[in-house]
């Protein structure tokens, strides 16, 4: 029996694995890469890997190092997308290969979601109708509670001084009550979302000076943001709202005697696109990252936080991530989220404004 030819091998690696040129283009993959790309190995070949693969690092310069040093290349936890699907965290590896100058062999493994959580979100009928309910709920219980705060308002008037603490107590109880209410019922009251050119830098600008003036004033927020993006198709309001709750949670899973770091990230994603179960699809190219270096998502409530009335807080309502979460997908956008202790990313991706020339690239 003879063994196994070249191409038997290759075809059986279970892992993506690409030759690219020397120009930097698709020379050749295998069957398990046509699957990472659910393209054809056909139509690929010849494209500028590039074009193809959008990697969330700086390649290029380590890259060209070890092209012109004949050494391999180990890049760890990056996302890489290809437009098929919202990127994976990949570790991938690259050496050169033997007896063609300046060709790399590519190795794409994506890292097991075990152990790890990359989840995304649309709101679930369960969860909406969880919430038309506690909003008819929260209608009703507005009215006795004003009832309940004024009686013990008036009666702390008559009472001794030393007694006045329990009167108080029902007032502070009855507004936190009141203050959760309110936050069901703007679940009711988000109108559908108003969709115009936004520059999101704006909105995260926004959101950093009221955030540092509020509940973040113990946070330091970095600006990292691709000042080429384009407009964004959204509601500044609204999203807004969202960049908010998301700079409130990370300043509260922050010590709050020390402080903690967020980073405002922003870029473009060319090739990130989102596949409806419907089979219709749309670009969602606009990055938007909001980081942290907290303790990360608690073990218990990793999978549901974005569901309503999921908290780790003693005095969360757990509504701050469920209204984050229908506004992005009112907005046909995607949320995911990645968080291990020191680390927590929340990635928004949004579709941009319609180009205003009359002129239409075609991409
Ligand atoms: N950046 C983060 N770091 C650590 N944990 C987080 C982070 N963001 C969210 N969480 C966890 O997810 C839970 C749900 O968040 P969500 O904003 O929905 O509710 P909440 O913050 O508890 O309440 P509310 O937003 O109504 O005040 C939080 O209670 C917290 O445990
Ligand atoms: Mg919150």
């Amino acid at each position: 029996m003879t063994g196994p030819t070249e191409m038997q091998i290759w075809s059986s690696l279970p892992v993506p694995a690409i030759l690219i040129d020397e120009y930097e283009k698709i020379a050749e993959m295998n069957p398990a890469a046509e699957g990472f790309f659910n393209n054809s190995a056909k139509w690929l070949t010849g494209q500028p890997i590039w074009d193809r693969l959008a990697v969330d690092a700086p390649l290029e310069e380590s890259l060209q190092r070890a092209r012109e040093h004949g050494t391999p290349l180990f890049v760890n936890d990056v996302d890489v997308g290809t437009g098929a699907r919202p990127p994976l965290v990949c570790n991938l590896q690259f050496a050169p290969m033997q007896g063609r100058e300046g060709w790399m062999i590519m190795l794409i493994s994506p890292r097991e979601l075990a152990g790890r959580m990359t989840q995304s979100h649309s709101v679930k009928s369960a969860a909406k109708s969880a919430i038309g309910m506690a909003e008819m709920l929260a209608h009703e219980i507005k009215n006795p509670l004003a009832g309940i705060t004024g009686a013990a308002q008036l009666l702390s008037m008559s009472l001794p001084k030393g007694d006045l603490e329990f009167t108080d107590l029902i007032v502070a109880e009855t507004r936190r009550i009141v203050k959760l209410l309110e936050q069901v019922e703007q679940f009711g009251n988000l109108s559908p979302p108003e969709q115009r050119p936004v520059n999101i830098h704006d909105v995260l600008d926004r959101a950093r000076r009221s955030a540092l003036l509020g509940f973040g004033g113990h946070m330091k927020i970095i600006e990292d943001y691709d000042p080429s993006l384009p407009m964004a198709l959204g509601d500044p309001d609204q999203l807004l709202q969202v960049v908010l709750n998301l700079i409130k949670n990370a300043s509260e899973a922050a010590d709050p005697k020390t402080g903690g770091t967020i980073r405002l990230h922003t870029f473009y994603e060319h090739s990130f696109r989102l596949r409806r179960a419907d089979g219709s699809g749309q670009t969602l190219p606009l990055q938007i990252e909001i980081i942290d270096d907290g303790p990360g998502l608690p073990e218990d409530i990793k999978g549901d936080i974005f569901d309503p009335f999921v908290s780790g807080k003693e005095n969360g309502t757990g509504l701050g991530l469920a209204l984050v979460s229908k506004i992005i997908s009112d907005h046909g956008g995607w949320i995911s989220v990645d968080s291990v202790p020191g680390r927590t990313l929340f990635r928004i991706s949004l579709p941009r404004a319609p180009r205003p020339a009359a002129i239409e690239e075609t991409e």
